[in-house]
């Protein structure tokens, strides 16, 4: 890390910094180019166990049984053991979208000599006077079943119970319980008891705390909702990422195995669950609780733009890179089509029929479409093609998103940043997973790119420091560099007019990829240095960019001094935001032209740190968090002090 501080401490060699000059002019009448409301947005992948395990709240891991191995997450116990009492049952080659179920054979006069009890996804986080909703669905074969539900604390003592009886129905039933916590435990567990003489089948057992996003049932873990709702994000990407492509194609994401009753939604294998052999998941499955719908729905919810990237026919190259033939890829336009049907189309087609019965029937206004992720070469291009053309010819209101490939340089981005620019794509995809120095040494990327034509959205980046790895990786210095690139995108919102950092979740027990922008464990969250730069950016996004300079020349690097400028039309304020990246205080002054004048107060707000290595965690959740303060302001000049290691916001209203 030392090498880390010693590469900024270089970017100023030669300067002795306070003593130049630094007035910095901020030209409010001369604006450069409309920031978009989409411009800070939010990449949403079920990674690192981010839906299933994360923000989808259920807290029953497998609960259908079919994960590869049926059991998986669920222990079998009973004294004296009777062979058979819990059998996987296939239904048999009629209902593959939910093949199997567990048929429990009862055979005792007391409680607790026959129990299965989950695991949770790394543990159940429960909470202390709060409603836990249990249920499964179930049909009885024979006699009389009484189920004890228990949630148990790691010591494997109760902490809440209930009990339920199922009635002697033979079609499947929905049978539920609501019950209350008495104590909090981050790794807990839930052990269903049987009682009685009988045989009962059981499916989709289930339990969700009472306190989900919106109080929904079955819905989101209300904390993890709220952390991206306060980003006020412009747009949602969603599925992903990999899980888009696939290993194979028989992998891919399919947005129409993820909506209708849940217990239709095909389960299928998480890529995650095996991509690193350093991280392996091998209990990381999609059960799909948080589907299509559900994203729309969160779009909605938080005011973003729902932005979903569908399937091209090619499944991940660094995996199968297997590719539907060109002449056998209707069915995935189809599935573009019918998606944009499903989200807009009237209540009385196919698909909007379906979004009207899930609960919504007013549309959910998508306008943009993303057509394969990370994928790359003349076989991306030639897809495409054919999905653009079909598209466009459908619905030319929907913009089309392109991927550039997995990195921001080289033959493959040169080849697709060409070519798609030439068929006039309207946003091109780019993703960095680079060093902090990347950040620092890229601030100009956009600055020469084409006014018109295709835009770019920066769907994909992050700052990945070197020789950390897991929740350190999201430390002050990537954070840092981070702040310092994005007044390069923010001054090019011209250019750039979509950006969001990935991944978005980690589970501190089951992470795959760092860094990452918000970790979690089962009760509590923490936002990293990176939360709070791309939140600053987000929430004083506004309207309009105005050249700020030094000398006549843009804020770029200078003395590690990185600035971009805004206006906000509504608010009549004026956003400057200042990245020092040297480890000592700098002296600023900020004159403003071209306005009449400044009220007499501003907010100053301050993302700091004067160690790099510094992360936010569980303990400390807030050791970098933005902290606001006052500031006087007497006639147009203001002179400020930006700390070292520092990100600041100035706003001030103007008249
Ligand atoms: O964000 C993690 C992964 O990085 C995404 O799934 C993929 O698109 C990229 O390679």
């Amino acid at each position: 890390m030392r090498r880390n501080i010693f590469l900024l401490l270089a970017l100023a060699i030669g300067m002795n910094t306070q003593a130049q000059d630094k007035t910095f002019v901020i030209s409010v009448n001369k604006p450069i180019a409309p920031i978009q409301p989409t411009m800070w947005g939010v990449f949403f992948e079920d990674i690192n166990f981010g839906a299933d395990g994360g923000i989808y709240a259920e807290l029953v891991k497998n609960r259908s049984f079919e994960f590869t191995k049926p059991l998986m997450g669920w222990k079998v116990d009973q004294q004296p053991v009777e062979e058979g009492a819990v059998l996987i049952q296939n239904r048999g080659m009629a209902n593959t979208a939910n093949p199997r179920f567990a048929r429990i054979t009862v055979n005792n006069r007391n409680k607790g000599t026959l129990s299965l009890t989950n695991e949770g996804f790394r543990g159940m986080g429960i909470k202390k006077g709060l409603r836990y909703d249990f249920s499964v669905l179930y049909r009885s074969i024979s006699g009389k079943v009484k189920l004890y539900v228990e949630l148990l604390n790691a010591n494997k003592e109760i902490i809440g119970s209930t009990s339920v009886v199922p009635g002697e129905v033979k079609d499947w039933s929905k049978l539920t319980a609501s019950f209350a916590a008495g104590q909090t435990e981050e790794k807990g567990s839930m052990r269903l008891t049987f009682e009685g003489n009988g045989i009962i089948d059981l499916d989709m057992i289930s339990l969700f705390p009472g306190d989900t996003w919106k109080n929904r049932p079955g819905g989101m873990r209300a904390d993890m909702v709220q952390m991206l709702a306060d980003m006020k994000p412009g747009f949602i990407r969603f599925p992903g990422g990999c899980i888009v492509e696939g290993y194979d194609l028989a992998q891919r994401y399919q947005w129409k195995k993820t909506v209708g009753p849940l217990e239709e939604r095909q389960l299928l294998i998480n890529r995650w669950n095996y991509e690193f052999a350093h991280r392996p998941a091998p209990d990381y499955f999609q059960t799909f609780g948080l589907g299509f719908f559900e994203y729309f729905q969160l779009c909605s919810d938080i005011g973003a733009e729902p932005l979903p990237i569908l399937n091209c026919g090619m499944a991940c190259q660094f995996n199968s890179g297997e590719v539907v033939p060109l002449d056998q890829i209707q069915p995935y336009i189809e599935d573009a089509l019918d998606l944009i049907e499903f989200a807009n189309g009237a209540i009385t087609t196919r698909w909007g029929k379906l979004r009207a019965q899930m609960g919504h029937p007013e549309p959910f206004h998508l306008k943009m479409l993303g057509v394969g992720n990370e994928n790359w070469g003349p076989q991306y291009l030639d897809r495409f093609k054919v999905f653009q053309k079909a598209l466009k010819e459908k619905h030319p209101e929907i913009k089309l998103i392109a991927s550039s490939g997995t990195d921001p340089v080289g033959e493959r981005f040169n080849l697709l940043n060409t070519e798609l620019r030439a068929l006039n794509t309207d946003f091109i995809d780019e993703h960095y997973y680079r060093p902090p120095q990347f950040f620092f040494s890229n601030i100009n990327r956009y600055d020469n790119y084409p006014r018109n034509g295709s835009k770019v959205f920066a769907g994909e980046y992050a700052s990945h420091v070197p020789n950390t790895n897991g929740a350190v990786k999201s430390n002050w210095l990537a954070a840092l560099s981070e702040a310092a690139f994005l007044t390069g995108l923010e001054r090019n919102a011209e250019v750039v007019q979509m950006a969001s950092y990935a991944p978005l979740f980690a589970h501190y027990d089951g992470w795959q990829w760092a860094p990452d922008l918000i970790w979690v464990n089962n009760l509590k969250i923490v936002g990293s240095p990176s939360y709070h730069v791309q939140k600053l950016y987000s929430v004083n996004k506004g309207t309009t960019v105005i050249p700020i300079e030094r000398d006549n020349k843009i804020i770029d690097g200078k003395d590690s001094l990185y600035a971009t400028a805004a206006i906000d039309a509504a608010s009549k304020e004026i956003i400057v935001k200042i990245v020092n990246a040297l480890p000592g205080e700098q002296k600023i002054s900020l004159t403003f032209e071209g306005i009449r004048k400044l009220a007499a107060t501003g907010v100053h707000t301050v993302l700091q740190n004067d160690d790099l290595n510094k992360i936010n965690t569980i303990a400390d959740p807030d050791a970098i968090a933005p902290k606001a303060t006052n500031i006087k302001i007497s006639g147009k000049k203001q002179s400020i002090a930006v700390k070292g290691y520092s990100f600041n916001v100035i706003r001030i209203k103007y008249s």
